[in-house]
């Protein structure tokens, strides 16, 4: 029997085999895939779609795997509801649980808040991304676009280069891509490392050219400015000197693949005709999210596998 977890959090709530079950779904999803005819797996089931963070790729990615599995969907627009008249956070999810909704997928500003949402109702939870926490399904597919790839992880050496700070898709990635066996690098500003940086068992690159010798895969990251709150960068210039991946230094290495969890900054963390090479994976990263997303919803709610 296996153990598939009630709701996903964070990154470390899938053990290996989880993630493998999730990994053979997707790629039944993916394999089985018709635009003309549905899934039934979430037939009957109800999937808020509570986004209180902006979000262009997670949140069209979740709707359309919901619908993709025959789930109804409702989409719940935190700047349009009664957040705004002043109604606590545990009163909205009380009144759309009332709704006989089955699953939560929730994105907010800060750490902590679909676990919070646990707390509150008996519903399916997935975090789709909360404060400088994580973002564990961005981390599936991930994992799963360098699984295609690579036809492994076991060993592979995946760096992850940028504003690793304030990046939920560092951590979720940190901790699965560890947990599958890849060996992790980390690159960027001092200003925009974190102290814990032992605690998660990574090397520490010393500058752009020898990560990306290192490296078997590239993730990079977005600075994400809205969640600065002062100035951690002496010059966008001297971030772009030191720290941008462009055609002088990625395509001196031909075998290693690029991924973006998007949205990209064009001409800042990578020169813009990177993203339109054969190694860079990120339009594939989009695809294949929809594929893991359906995976996980399906498991989460699949009681025999539990
Ligand atoms: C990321 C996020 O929102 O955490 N994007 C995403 O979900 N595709 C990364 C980012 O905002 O830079």
């Amino acid at each position: 029997m296996n153990i598939f977890p009630k709701n996903l959090i964070e990154a470390s709530d899938l053990n290996k085999k989880n993630l493998y079950q999730i990994f053979t779904k997707a790629k039944y999803f993916e394999e089985n895939y018709n635009p003309k005819e549905k899934f039934n797996d979430l037939k009957g089931y109800t999937v808020a779609l509570a986004f209180f963070e902006n979000s262009t790729r997670t949140l069209l990615s979740f709707e359309l795997a919901a619908k993709r599995l025959s789930a109804e969907t409702l989409n719940f627009i935190a700047s349009a509801s009664s957040l705004v008249k002043g109604e606590s956070l545990a009163d909205t999810i009380r009144t759309i649980d009332a709704m006989l909704v089955n699953m939560y997928i929730i994105r907010n500003q800060y750490a902590g808040v679909p676990y919070f949402v646990s707390t509150i109702t008996n519903n399916i939870i997935i975090n789709a991304g909360d404060g400088k926490h994580e973002h564990p399904t961005q981390a599936l597919l991930d994992a799963y676009t360098i699984l295609k790839h690579y036809g492994k992880i076991e060993g592979l050496k995946i760096s992850i280069i940028g504003d690793i700070f304030h990046s939920r898709v560092a951590r979720s990635n940190i901790v699965m891509l560890h947990e599958l066996g890849a060996e992790i690098g980390l690159y960027g500003p001092g200003t925009l490392m974190p102290q814990h940086l032992n605690y998660w068992n990574a090397i520490l690159h010393n500058n752009i050219n020898e990560v990306i010798n290192w490296s078997d895969v590239v993730i990079l990251l977005r600075l994400q400015n809205e969640r600065m709150q002062s100035g951690l960068l002496p010059s966008m210039n001297e971030y772009i000197k030191f720290y941008q991946v462009n055609l002088a230094n990625f395509t001196k290495k031909d075998k290693i693949i690029l991924l973006h969890p998007g949205p990209v900054n064009y001409g800042i963390e990578v020169e813009h005709c990177l993203t339109k090479q054969h190694n860079s994976m990120i339009d594939r990263q989009v695809t294949n999210g929809i594929f893991t997303r359906m995976a996980v919803m399906s498991l989460l709610t699949n009681i025999e596998d539990k």
